[in-house]
């Protein structure tokens, strides 16, 4: 089992969330993340243009981005990091990142369900 755990724009959460339901994938966990990149947290990064309030340059320490955690089996992994990346691609940056994480067990609490089973 691996843990996806990705960074996106906050205003792709409904597009990427609907993209990966329409292939099945319906348990996930989403966070509101402070973050920055290589761009240590340009302003700008949030529009892909500069943000009218703030002179163009304005850096803030972080941005705020949209963290998606999902746990999946390792044959999944493939699919659903590209699902995640068609959903947020624009070319631009700050179009987020994609971490792929090993995870020991997991389990159903009502079932006691361990492993594979546990997260299907
Ligand atoms: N190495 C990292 N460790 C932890 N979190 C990271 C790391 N890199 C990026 N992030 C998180 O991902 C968010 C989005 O990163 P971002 O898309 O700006 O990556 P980048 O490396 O700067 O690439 P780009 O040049 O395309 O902007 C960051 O705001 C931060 O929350
Ligand atoms: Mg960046």
């Amino acid at each position: 089992m691996k843990e996806i755990v990705a960074f996106i724009r906050i205003n792709k959460t409904q597009r990427t969330r609907d993209a990966l339901a329409e292939k099945g994938y319906y348990s996930m966990t989403v966070n509101n993340a402070l973050g920055r990149g290589r761009q240590k947290g340009l302003q700008y990064e949030i529009s892909g243009e500069p943000v009218k309030e703030y002179e163009k340059g304005t850096r803030l320490n972080y941005i705020p981005k949209r963290m998606v955690i999902l746990v999946t089996n390792d044959d999944k992994v493939e699919e659903v990091v590209s699902t995640i990346i068609d959903a947020n691609k624009t070319g631009n940056i700050g179009d987020g990142k994609v971490f792929v994480c090993p995870i020991e067990d997991a389990v159903r609490v009502r079932t006691n369900e361990k492993g594979e089973r546990a997260i299907l």
